[in-house]
């Protein structure tokens, strides 16, 4: 274990499989205090353990919350303050696939309320105590896929056509959207926000929604990349001193790149900001 984050705390979405686990335990192998959030407690128990024991770090407790309900991410923020006083790190990981359309406990469509309402009101909801804690960092976990997605108002909730691979595009072109407009918010104030695409790897993403996006997921697996790489610029983006001050871009393998020009539209930005806002209200 190095020192390198070393009193350094932490949160990390989505942390009991795939990118976000490979996530924490990278993280925590450099010395961080870590809370990771997941939504079955066993599961959450069990994966801060192997953490702990993988990294030779016991500071891994953990919070239990379904990200897709927005009183669960209420709760979820209001116990995150009540236990700690500072969060140097909000690492938001967790996202889905839903081949078909459900609805969450509010009424919201599921992709939408998980990939990108549950990171957009998190996030709002710790504003305060990351940027008490500045320097702190924002770090989103997007996707490739935002190339595919695009922004209809009136169907943002796939409420006239829905299709889970365009509900998973436009949620990741959300969190895009989502993060240029953060950081141009959080513009000297010591807190930085950054998105990125980790690669196509091989976690269980697609396994939870039946039909073709799952067999695709299970045929394509043999090509795709280890969730330890694919874990890798959400840590460094987490944790290294050469992005310190970087804010408002969009990563692959470490490196900031391009994302899609529609994803650069600050009208854009700034309306489904506002939308946002009253469906979080
Ligand atoms: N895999 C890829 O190739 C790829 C490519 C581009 C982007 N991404 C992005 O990377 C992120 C992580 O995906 P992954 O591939 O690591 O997927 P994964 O293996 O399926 O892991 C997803 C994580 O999110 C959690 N999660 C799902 N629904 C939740 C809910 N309602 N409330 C709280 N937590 C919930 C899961 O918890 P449970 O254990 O409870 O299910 C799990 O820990 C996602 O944002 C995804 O869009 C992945």
């Amino acid at each position: 274990m190095s020192q390198e984050m070393q009193s350094k705390l932490c949160l990390v979405t989505g942390a009991t499989l795939g990118i976000g686990k490979e996530t924490a335990l990278g993280l925590a192998r450099k010395g961080a205090h870590l809370v990771l959030v997941g939504r079955d407690a066993a599961r959450t128990r069990e994966t801060a353990a192997w953490i702990a024991k993988e990294s030779g770090n016991p500071q891994v407790d953990l919070l239990i919350a379904d990200l897709s309900s927005q009183a669960e991410v209420r709760r979820l923020a209001a116990e995150f303050k009540h236990k700690y006083p500072r969060l140097d790190v909000l690492l938001n990981n967790a996202g889905a696939i839903f081949t078909r359309r459900e609805t969450t406990v509010e009424g919201f469509e599921r992709t939408w309320a998980l990939n990108h309402l549950a990171e957009f009101l998190l996030t709002h909801l710790l504003l305060d105590t990351l940027e008490r804690s500045a320097p702190a960092r924002i770090v989103n976990v997007a996707s490739t896929a935002h190339t595919r997605g695009t922004i209809d108002f009136d169907n943002l909730q796939g409420e006239k056509k829905y299709s889970g691979i365009a509900a998973y595009a436009r949620s990741k072109l959300a969190n895009i959207l989502f993060t240029y407009a953060l950081a141009r918010r959080l513009a000297g104030k010591g807190v930085t926000a950054n998105c990125l695409h980790p690669g196509v790897v091989a976690t269980g993403f697609g396994h939870n929604t039946p039909g073709l996006v799952k067999t695709l997921a299970g045929l394509a697996r043999p090509f795709m990349t280890t969730p330890e790489k694919g874990a890798e610029t959400s840590i460094y983006l987490a944790s290294s001193p050469d992005v310190a001050d970087i804010s408002g871009k969009y990563f692959a393998k470490r490196k900031p790149i391009a994302s899609s020009k529609l994803s650069y539209d600050e009208a854009l930005q700034e309306r489904l900001w506002e939308v946002s806002e009253k469906q979080t209200a």
